[in-house]
């Protein structure tokens, strides 16, 4: 396996290595598993992919998440990120699925509104439109050590509030409907996530966050989008053009990513798995210790 560096101090790609091949071969697995761990952002080139391989490839890295209610894709281990209405065109720029991925546009890491937060997300293209699209991502983790000390510090004992309302009610006030909201309360997690195979914390943080707890709400929205306009300062990000047979897996603890728009008469189907986050990931320190308590 070569691993080829692709972005500003983080990302790599991954040659001489298949998903099928994580998938039947622990040697192959922990090599991606190292890769990952230090890399934070991984690309495989020229897959074959079907759900099945995605699934199995996935599952290597934990429990793989049941999709959400309200998503594309719901009960499934799929997240089916697509602007294709019923009669196989493109739906329209006001169509709920445009403003859901105008949602996605926003700098986010997957899954911080859920009781368990993501590990990693494992995205493949499917079809892919000709001008646009692209993933952008930015290290967290980077991000993290170019805080000054006292700052650091003061994060690493911060707690954030997180809920997919307020992400999506950025777009449209309604975006995330009432069945959405029932079944996702507001998360709290620490603003830092320590990674334990190395030890390296990294800002913990999304459009889904919207306060930060013990600070004035006013307060702890400055504080957040502060950190993040910090996180995305221009030449921090790695922006993946897609190609058909890519395969890209990202480390929610440690980055930040948005889409990038694309013409919106252009289809464009992406598919993702998402691996929840288990304690030999580091979950246990981001609760809040009162929460730790009472659970
Ligand atoms: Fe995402």
């Amino acid at each position: 396996m070569d691993v080829i560096p692709l972005g500003p101090g983080f990302g790599a790609e991954l040659r001489g290595v298949t998903l099928s091949d994580v998938a039947a071969d622990d040697a192959a697995y922990a090599a991606v598993r190292a890769a990952f761990e230090e890399h934070s952002v991984l690309v495989f080139r020229d897959q074959e992919v079907t759900d099945e391989i995605q699934l199995a490839f996935s599952r290597r890295f934990g429990p793989p998440e049941v999709t959400k209610v309200g998503s594309q894709g719901t009960g499934s281990h799929f997240v089916i990120l697509s602007t294709i209405g019923p009669d196989g065109k493109a739906v329209p720029p006001d169509h709920r699925l445009s403003l859901r991925s105008k949602a996605n546009q926003l700098w986010h890491t997957d899954s911080s509104f859920k009781r368990v937060p993501a590990l990693t997300s494992i995205l493949s293209a499917r079809i892919i439109p000709a001008h646009g699209g692209e993933t952008e991502f930015v290290s967290t983790r980077l991000a993290f050590g170019r805080l000054d000390p006292a700052l650091r510090l003061r994060l690493e004992n911060s707690f954030a509030w997180h809920d997919y309302a307020h992400s999506r009610g950025q777009i449209a006030p309604d975006l995330a409907s009432a069945e959405e909201r029932a079944a996702l309360p507001p998360q709290c997690w620490r603003m830092v996530w320590k990674n334990p195979v190395n030890g390296r914390g990294a800002i913990y943080l999304a459009s889904h966050a919207y306060a930060v707890e013990g600070m004035e709400r006013a307060a702890g929205t400055k504080l957040i989008d502060e950190m993040i306009a910090f996180a995305t300062a221009p030449g921090a990000s790695y922006v993946h053009q897609w190609r058909k047979g890519d395969v890209v897996m990202w480390d929610n603890r440690a980055t930040m990513h948005r889409g990038r728009p694309w013409p919106s008469h252009e289809a464009r189907l992406m598919i993702r798995t998402t691996i929840s986050a288990t304690e030999a990931d580091g979950v246990e320190a981001m609760r809040r210790p009162s929460s730790q308590a009472a659970e």
